[in-house]
């Protein structure tokens, strides 16, 4: 059926859609060993972000094809996004050209209509795929291609328009003169019904100053045969491709700054947004306050009037209200419950739990610790796979002595209102009551009973007129 008009086709919005992901290139311009698509952009590969706003965009078949680093860009696809059943990965033997990279896809099982992305596009949003769907459908098109204009169009396939409609795009290799003048740009995005892709693609040769594939071919190919092909104009953000590390670090700075003002707009207060940097999925109540030079990752989730202040990294955390993060910190993994105040210079690692009012000083480490509700340890200290009752005083200086030399770890139970006096040490595994004392500098290998005084450490003794003496002999 080489004269396939958009004759059958109904139009319904909730025909099925393919999105079709070119990521096989090797992105020689980023000098790096890792395959262009999976640089991360606002803590994300980039691959995995456009993956999402298909996803988000309810486009229930993914087809993303690999070349350049292959393996690893699927094993990433695969260890990251979650919803398996909708993706799968085609390998590009060889980078051909985009017309062959799209006709590693299984085109022939393609239905409905199929929108072609380019994988290093990571400014796409969610509402622009289905914005072009939408248009595409809404116009009876059979194929569309995302254009924009460009002050400065470089290397940008030119879009030649015929009578309101779309004759073909020029490679600005094979471009003339006259042609490079057009400021109206091949984005690299179409859409395309399945059955116009299937009839043209095959069709396409490599006879052109690259000898590759060119998909841009597609256009001039339906045109001349009277299919329904038209540009969709949209903005130059669309067209906005990562290929040098320039590039992909404009792209950080323009996606942190879009989370900050979706921040800013819902009440959160910021010092210094554009010096802020906060991830996609992290959460942040209205009234909290994030000072400059903050870095939240992951599933971070803070609620309302926390205060996070400067050069804080915050990974996979969730914090309570009204707690205080002061300046340096470093928390990962570790939950935090409401009022607490943690810093200046904190480390809180994996599997952290810190009670209601509690209070983490400087210098101070935890890893794998229950801390109880107003709990204190004001100053440099090592707490390791420990519980620490509520309102109990750690001294500064305690360590928990919690690695053996069998290479085990063991823990450490202090229960609630104990006093642990300066420069104490427990040698796990060991247990402290309830209200018990412990005297400073303390090496603690024994259990100490629930209101007990213990004491461990050398006697001091006294020499009167030590000095003196010393100097008569
Ligand atoms: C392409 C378009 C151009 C458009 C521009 C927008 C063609 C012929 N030209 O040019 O009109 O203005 O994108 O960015 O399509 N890829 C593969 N396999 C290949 C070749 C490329 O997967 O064999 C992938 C790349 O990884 C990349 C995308 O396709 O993600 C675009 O390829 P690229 O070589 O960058 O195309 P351009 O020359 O920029
Ligand atoms: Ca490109």
């Amino acid at each position: 059926m080489s004269n396939a008009k958009k004759t059958e086709q109904t139009g319904t919005p909730t025909k099925n859609i393919t999105a079709i992901i070119l990521a096989a290139g090797k992105g020689t311009r980023m000098n790096s060993p890792l395959p262009k698509v999976l640089h991360p952009v606002c803590g994300k590969p980039m691959i995995e972000k456009i993956i999402n706003s298909c996803l988000a965009a309810g486009i229930n078949d993914i087809r993303v094809i690999v070349g350049h680093g292959g393996n690893l860009v699927k094993s990433i696809i695969e260890s990251t996004v979650t919803n398996q059943r909708t993706i799968s990965t085609f390998h590009q033997a060889q980078q051909l050209g985009t017309g062959d990279a799209v006709r590693s896809a299984q085109i022939e099982t393609l239905k409905g209509d199929v929108i072609i992305l380019n994988g290093d596009h990571p400014l796409i949003e969610a509402a622009d795929l289905t914005n072009f769907v939408k248009t595409f459908r809404a116009e009876k098109l059979d194929l569309a291609v995302v254009t924009c204009n460009l002050k400065n169009p470089q290397s940008f396939g030119r879009v030649i328009r015929h009578q309101g409609g779309l004759k073909a795009i020029v490679e600005a290799k094979d471009a003339s003169a006259d042609t490079l003048k057009i400021r109206e740009v091949n984005t690299g995005i179409y859409v395309v019904s399945a059955e116009i892709l299937q009839d043209y693609l095959p069709r396409i040769n490599n006879h052109n100053s690259k000898s590759e594939f060119y998909l841009t071919d597609l256009i001039s190919l339906a045109a001349d045969e009277q299919c329904k092909v038209a540009p969709i104009l949209s903005n130059p953000r669309v067209a906005f491709g990562v290929n040098t590390q320039a590039e992909l670090a404009r792209a950080n700075k323009i996606l942190f700054l879009r989370k900050a003002r979706t921040l800013l707009d819902s009440g959160v207060l910021m010092i210094d947004p554009k010096n802020t940097y906060i991830e996609d999925d992290v959460e942040v109540a209205p009234g909290c306050v994030i000072y400059p030079q903050v870095y939240l990752r992951g599933k971070t989730k803070i609620a309302a009037f926390t205060s996070i202040e400067p050069n804080c990294f915050i990974v996979d955390c969730t914090i309570g209200e009204s707690t205080t993060i002061r300046a340096n910190s470093y928390l990962e993994k570790t939950i935090i419950a409401n009022k607490a105040s943690i810093g200046p210079f904190a480390r809180l690692r994996p599997e952290t739990e810190i009670g209601e009012g509690a209070h983490v000083g400087n210098f101070v480490e935890m890893k794998k610790v229950k801390f109880g509700a107003k709990a204190k340890a004001g100053h440099l200290t090592y707490l390791g796979d420990a519980e620490i009752g509520e309102s109990t005083n750690i001294g500064c200086g305690t360590i928990t002595c919690n690695y053996a030399v069998d290479h085990k770890k063991y823990k450490t139970i202090i229960g609630k209102d104990v006093f642990v006096g300066s420069d104490s040490q427990f040698v796990a595994p060991v247990t402290v009551g309830d209200f018990a004392v412990i005297g400073s500098g303390s090496t603690i290998t024994k259990d100490v009973p629930a209101r007990a005084l213990a004491v461990a450490r050398a006697k001091q003794f006294v020499k009167e007129d030590y000095v003196k003496q010393k100097k008569e002999s």
